[in-house]
């Protein structure tokens, strides 16, 4: 497939424009949602960041290769995918014939935005002997032009699944990569993406935190920048992140990722304490705003009205199908 027919053919949602409608305040939401949901033999699959009332109606809340895994075994007719639109759009890969919703077609990705697919075309295009793996954060143009998709729980093993001699190219995630670069010592080339909410947390004020919490263990997401996974005792993905919280002896964690997982952290750990990792400016930044676009609100009306759907061409899909295949069974020899 050419460059020209990678940039038209993207993905689309279609949405009848139902967020005029004004829902009767007095309706119960979470039964509404659990009646639709059998109605309609829908699932609903959650990330970790979004608000906690939505994490607590989904079927399944995970990190992007648990929502992946999940997208791909599922028997409902319909998913309902609370979290941002590449992710959406994987389960959608997935399963052609399913109908996939999503609370807000606007729910975007920074990071996902960094890497437009002719772009990167061009930049695969001059590095031919280069492999490509990408990070699941990225639209289905960019796995399409991907030998490999991985996500922060299976980069590592998927990346090491190579000859140590293999040029490799690693898109969009520059920290990721270079996370990686640092724990295989390999020397991918990596294409200058970040996530705006991982970039933000300061290094100065996490420091003074320390202090004030010495015995506070810093757990960072891989998306941040390299001084503060310098700092960090622990560094995982979302799933990562909450397990290792699980099992560490310790009371007290700063957390270096966007603040929706501290909701499951406090439910499994109701007697120890998780201090957000504080950003650079005087914003909740770490709030990631393309995944906080979703409200319980907009899952319901997203169920009734099943809109806005995901929609693929089927070039397109195929093309962005392998490279998802191809790391959901490097994933499952290595028991992930
Ligand atoms: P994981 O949940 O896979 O760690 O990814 C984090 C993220 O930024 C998703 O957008
Ligand atoms: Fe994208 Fe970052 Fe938001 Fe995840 S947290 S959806 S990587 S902008």
């Amino acid at each position: 497939m050419n460059t020209q027919s990678f940039s038209s053919a993207v993905s689309n949602v279609e949405s009848k424009g139902f967020l005029d409608i004004e829902l009767d305040p007095e309706l119960d939401l979470f039964a509404a949602i659990e009646q639709l949901k059998k109605e309609k033999n829908a699932v609903v699959l959650a990330h970790y960041y979004q608000e906690p009332d939505i994490q607590d109606i989904a079927d399944y809340i995970g990190d992007s290769l648990g929502l992946a895994q999940q997208a791909e075994k599922t028997e409902a007719d319909m998913i309902v995918f609370a979290g941002v639109h590449f992710m959406a759009e994987t389960a959608k890969i997935l399963n052609p014939a399913k109908k996939v919703v999503i609370p807000d077609f606007k729910a975007g990705c920074s990071l996902s935005d960094s890497c437009p697919p002719p772009l990167f075309k061009t930049f695969r295009d001059q590095h031919p002997d280069h492999v490509v793996v990408s990070y699941i954060n990225c639209s289905a143009g960019i796995k399409a032009l991907s030998d490999v998709i991985v996500t922060s729980s299976n980069a590592k093993v998927i990346v090491e699944s190579f000859p140590k001699e293999q040029k490799i190219i690693f898109a969009p995630d520059k920290n990721l990569g270079a996370w990686i670069n640092k724990v295989t010592g390999r020397n991918m080339l990596l294409w200058n993406g970040a996530c705006q909410v991982h970039e933000i947390f300061s290094q100065e004020k996490i420091s003074r935190l320390k202090i004030r919490h010495p015995k506070a263990k810093l757990i960072a997401h891989p998306e941040c920048e390299e001084p503060i996974l310098k700092m960090a005792d622990y560094i995982g993905s979302t799933t990562g992140l909450l397990k290792f919280s699980q099992t560490d002896d310790s009371q007290e964690y700063i957390v270096a990722t966007e603040t929706g997982i501290l909701h499951q952290m406090i439910k499994a750990n109701p007697f120890k304490t998780f201090i957000p990792a504080p950003p650079d400016n005087s914003c909740a930044c770490n709030d990631c705003p393309h995944m906080k676009r979703n409200t319980l609100e907009k899952i319901y009306l997203c169920m009734k009205y099943e809109t806005p759907a995901i929609h693929m061409d089927e070039t397109l899909r195929l093309a962005a199908r392998k490279p998802i295949d191809r790391m959901l069974e490097i994933s499952a020899q290595a028991g992930l």
